[in-house]
């Protein structure tokens, strides 16, 4: 694609293509960007495609290729459950991501959020395909384009090359690569101003950050920016090490990241609605980030397992309220065709749905935060609780005069920034409340703690209370497969504390809603218990109570809190100039954490987004507000 010269020595290049079909186009890019020694540091592939071919077709497609071989592999991998919409993939290390777009040309373009380096159309011919190339896709292209950005195609038709025209194109005719005698090669050159010229600063990119919070939300974000090659440094008023309580379980006070244990399922709605497309992309992206993290985290801290996510069906409407929190509407399990995310499961208990989550997994939340954090563009810098913020006013002896922000810590010391990112979950709207208290514009944030406590014990002392000859089927309590109940999970989770050696069985956690209070209760300790004596007795017919386990068996708790939005989705966005947000992950960290951090990442780095403009809509900072 003659990409090598435009490209070199860029920090990312991102490129839109109509047409995805083998992928050939974007494996002979990857290819050239892989021989190229002063190759950008990222390369971003987005391509729309309306009917995408199968795994196999992928495999034969690339097949005259030797040198596409070990590429196609590659993608071949991550090229499972796509649906309607955009489905970020990554490789090299998250260097090179591809964007599959799956929808009509022409619905697709106008949800893209981003402006392009390069641009190659490369739909089938305008008699046998129009739509790709009628002025109104063309237009929709346009709009994607940065200044001079370079558009390449085999269409050398006429009708073509004066609606590239019209739309903004210098256009010329060149030689082209056997079998086409020629091809097209366009300019972006519009006789009008673009957004670019109007407002050059859009074109600049930023060096470095200051992160508040060193959760999910913050740790991901920081490996996100890093990548990028931004200077990061984390601030948490957190020490991750010297609690020597020699419990299992980490201090209380470490956010609602500090949970021994946490586990993510795509989310599933009958209209298949904005949080199951958001879980389904931030899973997906999760999973690859773990990959690219190395295998210590995946041998100790991380296994892939089956979630069985047995419904309840609640007849008064509170209960209805706290399971609408937790999961979604009953009964899918009858409507839900098997795909590669989820099926309909094999019912054991005929009363209750029941719904097999075939990509899910659990993962020890504070080890994936030290991976994400290790990486040599990130300082971590702990103890340091932000009492207030303020603006940076520079004096005239500075030398740097972009540090617009300053936090302060309770000790008096301060720490300046261009760009502040807050990710410290529920305080997020105090800690804003120290600098916009006077601002009529401070934004709304209608949002919910919600405590949760988890109960954790020793599964040999399970199996003896169990025994003789009863145990839990091998769907509730096996490592293979998470039993996720209501708001309740239970299993048996062998690697979760290596350190001890029979495994570990959890319950939880509880929804306590308006509590932010984090200390462990006996009373939250009991519905847990009641939990696990009702999934006792439906899987063995055996008869318990709460305070029998609690007689028989050793158990520990941990609580924390939820910052919950009315509607499910997170806050992100940047609220003042260089000042941003990225909070509210709710019940699913996990499922949220890396998508979010993408998003931010893309947006601060005017990359295009990996979100569709109306799920980006659905997170923006203001939309509380807007209403
Ligand atoms: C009991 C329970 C069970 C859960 N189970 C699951 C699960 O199974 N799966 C799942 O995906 N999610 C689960 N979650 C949700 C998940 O834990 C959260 O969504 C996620 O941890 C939120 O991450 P965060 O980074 O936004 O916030 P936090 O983890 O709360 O991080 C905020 C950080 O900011 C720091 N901070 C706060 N104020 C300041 C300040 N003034 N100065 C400096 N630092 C500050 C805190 O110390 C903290 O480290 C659960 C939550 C709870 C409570
Ligand atoms: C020539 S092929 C693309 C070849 C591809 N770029 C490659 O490198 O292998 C054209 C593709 O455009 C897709 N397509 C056709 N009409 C479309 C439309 N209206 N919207 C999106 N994609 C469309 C087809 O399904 C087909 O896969």
């Amino acid at each position: 694609m003659g990409e090598n010269a435009l490209w070199q020595n860029a920090r990312s290049w991102s490129i839109l293509e109509t047409g995805f079909g083998l992928g050939l186009n974007f494996l002979a890019t990857w290819a050239q960007w892989r021989s190229d020694p002063a190759r950008p540091k990222r390369l971003n592939f987005m391509s729309i495609e309306a009917h995408p071919v199968s795994p196999d077709d992928l495999i034969k497609g690339a097949a005259h290729w030797p040198e596409l071989q070990e590429l196609v592999l590659q993608l071949r991998a991550q090229y499972w459950g796509l649906g309607e919409g955009f489905q970020t993939l990554s490789f090299e290390g998250e260097a090179v991501s591809l964007t599959l777009c799956i929808g009509d040309v022409q619905d697709i373009l106008p949800e893209i959020v981003g402006q392009f380096d390069s641009i190659f159309l490369d739909g089938f011919s305008p008699e046998r395909n129009p739509r790709m190339w009628e002025t109104l896709t063309l237009k929709g292209v346009a709009s994607h384009a940065k200044p001079h950005a370079k558009l390449a195609t085999w269409c050398v038709k006429g009708e073509v090359r004066e609606r590239l025209k019209e739309v903004g194109f210098e256009v010329q005719k060149l030689e082209g690569l056997p079998p086409k005698r020629e091809c097209l090669s366009a300019l972006y050159a519009p006789h009008w101003r673009t957004h670019e010229e109007l407002d050059p600063s859009l074109l600049s990119q930023k060096q470095e950050a200051l992160i508040v919070g060193k959760g999910l939300a913050g740790a991901s974000l920081a490996r996100s920016l890093a990548k990028r090659g931004m200077k990061i440094r984390v601030i948490d008023e957190l020490k991750s090490k010297g609690t020597g309580s020699g419990s299992q379980i980490k201090p209380l006070r470490a956010g609602a990241s500090g949970l021994p244990v946490a586990i993510f399922h795509p989310m599933d709605s009958r209209d298949d609605n904005l949080q199951s497309k958001m879980t389904r992309m931030g899973i997906r992206m999760l999973l690859w980030r773990i990959e690219h993290l190395g295998s210590s985290l995946i041998a100790t801290a991380f296994k892939r397992v089956e979630v069985l996510e047995v419904k309840k069906r609640s007849k008064n409407k509170e209960s209805q309220k706290h399971w609408d929190e937790s999961s979604n509407a009953p009964d899918r399990e009858e409507t839900l065709e098997p795909n590669d995310w989820s099926a309909p499961a094999k019912k054991t208990n005929a009363s209750r749905p029941q719904i097999l989550h075939k990509v899910g997994g659990w993962i020890r939340p504070q080890a994936l935060i030290d991976g994400l954090l290790d990486h040599p563009n990130i300082e971590v810098i702990e103890g340091f609780e932000v009492n207030a913020l303020t603006p940076h006013l520079e004096t005239e002896n500075e030398k740097d005069n972009s540090k617009h922000w300053q936090v302060v810590s309770t000790r008096g010391e301060t720490l300046q920034t261009s760009t502040l990112i807050l990710c410290v979950g529920f305080h997020t709207r105090e800690l804003l409340d120290t600098l916009l208290s006077s601002d009529s514009n401070a934004p709304a944030w209608p949002i919910q703690a919600i405590k949760g406590q988890m109960t954790l014990g020793r599964m040999h002392e399970l199996n003896e209370l169990l025994s003789p000859g009863t145990t839990l089927s091998s769907e509730v309590l096996l490592g293979k497969r998470a039993h996720v109940d209501q708001a309740t999970f239970v299993n048996q989770l062998e690697n979760v504390h290596p350190e001890h050696q029979s495994p570990s069985f959890y319950i939880g956690s509880t929804f306590e809603r308006d509590q932010i209070q984090i200390e462990n209760t006996p009373a939250s300790e009991r519905k847990n218990l009641l939990d696990l004596a009702q999934v006792i007795e439906s899987e063995t017919q055996l008869k318990t109570t709460p305070e029998a386990l609690k007689a028989s068996l050793n158990l520990e708790s941990w609580s924390g809190v939820r910052c919950t939005t009315p509607d499910r989705m997170p806050i992100v966005g940047e609220i003042r100039r260089g000042l941003w947000v990225n909070f509210g992950l709710g019940s699913r960290g996990l499922s949220l954490c890396t998508l979010m951090a993408e998003t931010l990442g893309a947006l601060i780095q005017r990359e295009p987004l990996p979100l569709a403009k109306r799920l980006f809509k659905s997170i923006q900072w203001d939309r509380f507000s807007l209403r």
